[in-house]
């Protein structure tokens, strides 16, 4: 189950709920593998409404609930790591601006508490506030293991803090964390050392979305696909538990410098388990897998409205469509409600 935000931790410490999150997750327990919603590291790196975190005491207490949970039901559960970088906005930091590789503004939109509001230009980080946000990946993952979660995902895609400092147009910085590949991937691998020093790297995965563009304030150019080619040969010296790559969001057919065909064209460069996502269906998912360039599909939307995907997959039984308009807006409505096949006939 590929991670995805719900925005149904709408309370005040932005806590995992046992009314809501504990029955959404535990009734996808049959993934095989759940990553959960991107759950913010500190209080800088949020940047949507009513998304969990895992950064404080309550927060780790709720997630124990639905790690539990999943676990009595036979499931393995990841949390996905997230910092939004300038994807945020001042009404979530009393004011002061977003953190960022550099004070550029993706002009994007932030879906803050009083709906979507246009991005400002963010702070570009100092060396602290690197160090900081290091630590604060770190606390995150010591956070994890107590909350009994199986492993932990970098969200190092779609636009956010480590897609951020590796694309050459949200960053110019001109120290170390600036210029050359090298330097762009550096806080990433920083990030990724401190946490295997405090979680077992075979308990780390890592996703990004190589092929990004037009979205999340995020434009191609010629070091893009280079730099990703970099990472991922480079995560060959690590042993984590995967790298998970998405297959580009939208149609980059005639876009300079993209890849179009992601999971064929990093397959070759990466020796360890490579989970592939976005837009696969079983016969798709079988295929990409059959042919060799992908070891995992990860399944998003389809497990919004179809908690017994797997099930469903396994009789060829029909899917059940899934409403955008309940994607983010709090309660159990469009969350818990999707009813397992059997249930619904
Ligand atoms: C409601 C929603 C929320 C999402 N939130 C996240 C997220 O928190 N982290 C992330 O890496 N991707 C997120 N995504 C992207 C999904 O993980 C996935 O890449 C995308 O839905 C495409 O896969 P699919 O075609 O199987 O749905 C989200 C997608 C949706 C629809």
């Amino acid at each position: 189950m590929a991670p995805m935000t719900r925005s149904r931790a709408a309370n005040e410490g932005n806590v995992p709920t046992e009314d809501l999150h504990v029955p959404y997750y535990t009734q996808r327990a049959s993934a095989g593998l759940i990553i959960t919603e991107g759950s913010q590291v500190s209080k800088d790196a949020v940047g949507y409404i009513n998304t969990a975190g895992i950064y404080s005491k309550e927060q780790v207490e709720g997630w124990k609930k639905v790690t539990k949970s999943v676990h009595y039901k036979g499931g393995k559960i990841f949390i996905q790591l997230w910092h939004v970088g300038r994807m945020s906005h001042p009404d979530f930091h009393n004011g002061e601006l977003p953190l960022a590789p550099s004070a550029l503004n993706p002009n994007a939109k932030s879906f803050t508490p009083e709906g979507f509001k246009d991005t400002v230009t963010p702070k570009a980080m100092t060396t602290a506030d690197i160090k900081q946000t290091v630590e604060d990946f770190k606390n995150a993952a010591i956070n994890a293991v107590e909350a009994g979660f199986d492993g932990v995902e970098i969200h190092s895609s779609n636009g956010y803090l480590f897609h951020q400092f590796f694309n050459g147009t949200s960053n110019n910085r001109t120290d170390e964390y600036g210029g050359d590949m090298e330097n762009r991937t550096r806080f990433f691998f920083e990030v990724l050392d401190a946490m295997k020093a405090v979680i077992p790297q075979e308990k780390i995965g890592a996703r990004f979305n190589p092929s990004l563009n037009g979205m999340f304030g995020i434009t191609l150019d010629e070091e893009t696909i280079p730099t990703f080619e970099y990472i991922i040969k480079k995560l060959n010296d690590y042993d984590l538990a995967y790298v998970h790559l998405s297959e580009p969001f939208n149609d980059v057919s005639n876009v300079p410098f993209a890849v179009e065909h992601i999971a064929k064209h990093f397959r070759p460069l990466y020796n360890g388990t490579l989970m592939i996502n976005a837009g696969f269906d079983q016969d798709s998912g079988n295929k990409v897998i059959e042919e060799g360039n992908a070891d995992l599909v990860a399944f998003g939307k389809p497990f919004i409205s179809n908690p017994d995907l797997v099930e469903r997959f396994g009789h060829n039984y029909p899917l059940a469509e899934w409403d955008e308009d309940t994607f983010y807006t709090p309660g159990k409505e469009g969350y818990i409600d999707y009813p397992e096949y059997d249930e619904a006939n």
